[in-house]
């Protein structure tokens, strides 16, 4: 299947996921680039349900290696809980199915600190984040101040740099008003967390050159998605890192002329988690997901925010990832409807607008203008074939697709595997 780059072409919680794991099967290695812990797939073992913050779910198939590379931030308290969670269901992970990069950024409690501390401050015009700490850490990154798993795991350094950076952080959560950090405490407590994952650090770029060179299929997966992107993103209401298909090279050190492939990943409805503008957002749609139990995140457990199919947007994640292919998911959440609505552009200031300002004020006044399409009211969930699917919902499905102006090839119908067609 080549080196396929896997983006959110919306707001993230698109269903990545599941296609992740559906493409997964064709690949050999799969290589998480950006975020941290924020990011939440949910995953089904059998019966049992498991969330992953930061292992690629690669890791649920036998033989897939999977990596976690340069451009991620790494909780490493939280890893190895997602380690233990996944050996408590029998998943062996060890250093031949996970390779974490050196290079990659450490996540420390100052850093969570500071996020929350933040976001209060900041009263009404607060982000909504994930409170994780990944904005403060990739803050540090680009002050070169940060902590690489390199520094994590040298036995001698580590406790020095701690001292060093703790002092410095101290003092900045004091001036907030918050408690500061015992130095022992975090020592001891990320000691244990490095003891653990030191045989799983490795140089994870010269492995993925090398996987390249001998032709192994590569699937990097992004987490979020293409509007929670700090530079092409609803900037301020964004994550911290490159969530669009750039952010695969940098993350990883893979360069674009070995990438095949880019595959944009949307509902077929349009959501956001916390804040910020949201053009096509919907009382009605929203009220209708909630009561069927959909659209609670799967990091925080908050009701995610809801709203009809927004073109405009879908079209400017095709412009800026490159998208090649369509995977559209979540589309039996529709079933029910009599009408659908689409928006198809934008109308500000007496001006219609067919492409996303970059003001955040100037979108969050957007006002959409709708194309209404006739319902398809059939469940849809346990159709299987692309030709089953009812006329009316084979047209909405093409139709936003062309609007988003890429070619539709999977199409998702509920989390299991087997609710998956291939056009
Ligand atoms: P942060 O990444 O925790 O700093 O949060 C910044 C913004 O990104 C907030 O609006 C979060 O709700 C959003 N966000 C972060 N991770 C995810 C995700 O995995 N899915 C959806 N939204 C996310």
């Amino acid at each position: 299947m080549a080196n396929v780059i896997l983006v959110g072409a919306q707001w993230g919680d698109e269903g990545k996921g599941k296609i992740i794991d559906v493409l997964t099967e064709k690949s050999e290695i799969v290589v998480r680039t950006q975020g941290g812990n924020n990011a939440g797939h949910t995953v089904y073992l059998g019966k049992d349900k498991y969330v992953l913050h930061l292992i690629p779910s690669g890791i649920l198939r036998k033989d897939k290696v999977c990596v976690i590379a340069n451009g991620v931030v790494l909780d490493p308290v939280g890893l190895v809980k997602e380690l233990d969670g996944l050996s408590a269901l029998g998943v062996s992970v060890t250093p031949s199915n996970l390779q974490i990069s050196e290079t990659a950024h450490v996540v420390f409690p100052w850093h969570r600190e500071l996020d929350g501390a933040r976001e209060v401050k900041k009263g009404n015009d607060r982000i909504g984040t994930t409170k994780r700490g990944i904005g403060p850490t990739y803050g540090d990154k680009a002050a070169r101040v940060g902590f690489r798993m390199i520094d994590l795991i040298h036995r001698e350094r580590f406790p020095v740099k701690l001292r060093e950076r703790l002092i410095e952080n101290n003092e900045v959560i004091e001036s907030l008003g918050g408690t500061p950090l015992n130095y022992e405490t975090v020592l001891a407590e990320y000691t244990i967390a490095a003891d653990r994952l030191r045989p799983f650090v490795t140089n994870t770029v010269v492995y993925l050159y090398e996987a390249t060179r001998r032709g192994a299929n590569i699937l990097f997966e992004g987490a979020q998605g293409t509007f929670l992107d700090l530079d092409h993103g609803t900037y301020p209401y964004v994550t911290s890192s490159n969530t669009t298909s750039g952010g695969a090279c940098t993350g990883s050190g893979v360069p674009p002329n070995r990438m095949d492939r880019v595959m944009g990943v949307l509902k077929a409805y349009t959501t956001r988690v916390g804040e910020g503008p949201l053009p096509s957002e919907n009382s009605e749609i929203s009220d209708m997901l909630h009561g069927m139990g959909r659209e609670f995140g799967a990091t925080t457990g908050r009701a995610r925010r809801c709203g009809w199919f927004d073109a405009v947007a879908t079209r400017h994640a095709t412009m800026v990832n490159g998208i090649d292919e369509l995977a559209i998911t979540n589309v039996d959440g529709l079933d029910t409807l009599k009408t659908l609505r689409v928006c198809v552009a934008y109308k500000v200031d007496g001006r219609v607008l067919r492409h996303m300002p970059n003001d955040c004020e100037v979108l969050a006044r957007c006002e959409p203008i709708w194309e209404v399409f006739p319902g398809w009211e059939t469940p849809t969930d346990q159709i299987t074939s692309w030709g089953d699917l009812p006329v009316n919902c084979r047209h909405y499905l093409l139709s936003i697709s062309q609007m988003t102006g890429a070619r539709l090839t999977i199409t998702s119908v509920g989390p299991a595997r087997e609710q998956t067609m291939f056009l």
